[in-house]
């Protein structure tokens, strides 16, 4: 087998300076988001206009805006229900105008809009989170959107109204767990959810304004989301020309977890409790099993669990059950690929009891048992992106390591 790696100085992975919040991406953050000029240049590289596209962890669907843009058609499966509408309002152009039209109803209600107490929500621990002038905000805020017309529309202002929950919010900014603030910090803290989801209808409508430009108008390719669990892809066997993706890094326990990350908005927005609380469960790795017998093929994957026991049997169990769920996950994409297609997996190595994990080999390791040759990789340093850099594998306070500061761009072919 062929094997090439790009080294440093040959090609320019890392974007430095790119604006990654670029046109629709500006709508919503997310975790370990993939950049747009990394998903734009794999779609370019690897696939025809008409293509179909698959991102089987799709987030907030920067790949499938991406792919809209280049005239691909997409697919984005994704466990997290809020990621699926931020991805659903990312990949469904609307004109600015009829967005400024609706902006204005809502301004004109949020004028004079008087909440009914008895209509506040009702989640746990919705106070905990939110001053009590807030929630009545929020509340005033859905209601207005709630009346508007057309589910597009109504979806586009409620990922916008999702936005400014985080950021009106207790938790304490800069991280993806829930943390709530000081009760210091919390006396100073005196947000007004008005101005804030303006400012973010703002920046919306100028971002959709250029997404909305970009994809050419009659010639349409189509994007669908999906929610679901990628252990099972509801799709044809060969149907798919090119999968570009970036799974999870590791359980969500340990890594990033993008249930809590979305907890809130997602209870603001009416999405069942249940799910919404079980979205980290669902995750890869998350449901802790222990696997009796093994299904996973990769020696490196062995090697290295032997190295992490040795420091903490729970954690190599835990390993081993992610990257049994994400075996599952490979051999449905190499079901569902077509011969000579491209698979594109952007992934971070971290360490698990400070034992370094190759999991960029692994997949490769992996890849190669089912099917899928390992065509080239392409390393990159990752200038700003959101994850956990740094923690301490024993969680001792004071105690860092570094977990993730590269990415490797895995290029396999079916
Ligand atoms: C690294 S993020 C993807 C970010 C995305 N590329 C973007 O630009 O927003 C990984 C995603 O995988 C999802 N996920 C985790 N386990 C999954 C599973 N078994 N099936 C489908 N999605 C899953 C998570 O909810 C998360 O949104």
């Amino acid at each position: 087998m062929h094997v090439q790696t790009t080294l440093k100085g040959l090609e320019d992975w890392t974007f430095r300076d790119a604006n990654t919040q670029e046109h629709i991406h500006v709508i919503h953050p997310y975790p370990a988001r993939m950049i747009p000029q990394i998903a734009r240049r794999l779609i370019e590289k690897y696939s025809e206009r008409g293509a179909v596209v698959l991102d089987p962890f799709c987030g907030s669907g920067s790949v499938l805006a991406e792919a809209k843009i280049l005239r691909r058609h997409s697919v984005g499966i994704d466990i997290n229900p809020l990621a699926c509408l931020i991805a659903k309002v990312k990949t469904t152009p609307i004109s600015p105008k009829i967005l400024n039209n609706a902006f204005g109803e809502v301004r004109k209600k949020l004028k004079r809009i008087s909440v009914n107490k008895e209509k506040l929500p009702r989640f746990y621990n919705v106070n905990y989170w939110f001053k009590a002038k807030t929630v009545e905000e929020l509340t005033a805020i859905k209601n207005a959107i709630d009346a508007l017309r057309g589910q597009d529309v109504r979806d586009f202002f409620y990922v916008c109204f999702s936005k400014t929950v985080r950021s009106v919010s207790l938790c304490r900014s800069g991280e993806y767990k829930l943390y709530r603030m000081s009760e210091e910090e919390i006396k100073r803290f005196n947000p007004d959810a008005f101005k804030e989801f303006i400012k973010n209808v703002k920046a919306g409508i100028e971002g959709m304004r250029e997404f909305y430009a970009r994809c050419e108008q009659g010639d349409v390719a189509r994007s669908i989301v999906i929610r679901g669990n990628s252990r099972r892809i509801p799709l044809k066997s060969g149907s798919v020309d090119l999968i570009v993706t970036s799974p999870p890094y590791g359980d969500s326990r340990t890594t990033v977890a993008y249930g809590q990350f979305s907890r809130y908005s997602s209870l603001w927005l009416g999405f069942e409790e249940r799910d919404v609380r079980d979205v980290d469960k669902a995750s890869l790795g998350g449901a802790f099993v222990k696997f009796k017998s093994r299904n996973v093929r990769s020696k490196i994957l062995d090697e290295t669990l032997q190295e992490i026991v040795k420091r903490s049997v729970k954690r190599a169990e835990e390993t081993e059950a992610f990257f049994s769920e994400l075996w599952e996950c490979l051999s449905e994409l190499s079901r569902v690929l077509r011969e000579n297609g491209y698979a594109c997996i952007v992934i971070g190595n971290r360490t698990v009891s400070r034992v370094k994990m190759p999991t960029d080999q692994i997949i490769m390791e992996m890849g190669n048992e089912l099917g899928l040759e390992h065509v080239r990789t392409y390393y990159r340093r990752i200038p700003t992106k959101c994850i956990p850099w740094a923690n301490a594998p024993e969680n001792i306070a004071g105690l860092k390591c570094e977990t993730i500061a590269n990415e490797s761009i895995i290029v396999l072919k079916a």
